[in-house]
């Protein structure tokens, strides 16, 4: 069994990340986060971060508006705290190549519907999932994918479904993915830890 150390990427509640670190706590995943890193000053899972007592940081256009110095910076972190495996929950920003390519086929992001369906540019909290009751779906879902640099684009990792109900609304319909997302993404990490999903496999 391999020992998972996580870095985080987060811009908003970080709902998805608390998830996987009470995980880790009631062991059900042999990981810890290590790192913590927002480009919102105002998110919420800086707040979590803190109250958990892992290191967390701000880094945005603002901090550093050069795109390579954010980048390096974000990589920086990332390896200072020695993280191997990346996770984007619910960050709203595009990862600079250096990153990507450091991390290549270790970084991954959660998202609330079935890729290769309603994803891409604007495709982001309720949009998806108005998105998907529009089109009359019966079903969505999480997915769960490596990250290259074409927004929800990498190589599909886990994905589970979430029944689209008649009187749905965005907002509801929200709710029942995010339940799903908070249970994926910790077992998907758990097979990665356990040797069940081979991500340079799955890239290849
Ligand atoms: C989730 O719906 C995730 O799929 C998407 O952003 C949202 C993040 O929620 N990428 P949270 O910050 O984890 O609560």
């Amino acid at each position: 069994m391999k020992y998972l150390r996580l870095g985080f990427l987060v811009s908003h509640g970080g709902s998805n990340m608390q998830a996987i670190i009470d995980a880790c706590r009631n062991g059900n995943l042999n990981a810890t986060a290590r790192v913590v890193i927002s480009n919102n000053p105002d998110a919420f899972a800086l707040e979590r971060a803190k109250k958990e007592k892992i290191p967390a940081f701000c880094f945005n256009s603002k901090t550093d508006p050069n795109s390579l110095d954010l980048d390096l910076k974000i990589l920086k972190t990332l390896q200072e705290h020695n993280v191997d495996l990346v996770i984007l929950a619910g960050y709203m920003r595009m990862l600079g190549n250096k990153t990507l390519s450091f991390y290549k086929n270790r970084i991954l992001n959660i998202h609330p519907a079935l890729l290769p369906k309603f994803g891409g540019v604007g495709m982001y909290g309720q949009f998806v999932h108005k998105a998907v009751i529009d089109a009359k779906e019966s079903t969505t879902g999480v997915t769960i994918h490596l990250v290259s640099n074409k927004y929800d684009q990498g190589s599909i990792v886990a994905q589970a479904t979430v029944p689209v109900l008649a009187n749905d609304t965005p907002q509801t319909l929200s709710e029942r993915v995010l339940a799903q997302e908070h249970k994926l993404f910790w077992q998907t990490l758990k097979k990665i830890s356990l040797g069940k999903i081979d991500l340079d496999k799955i890239a290849s």
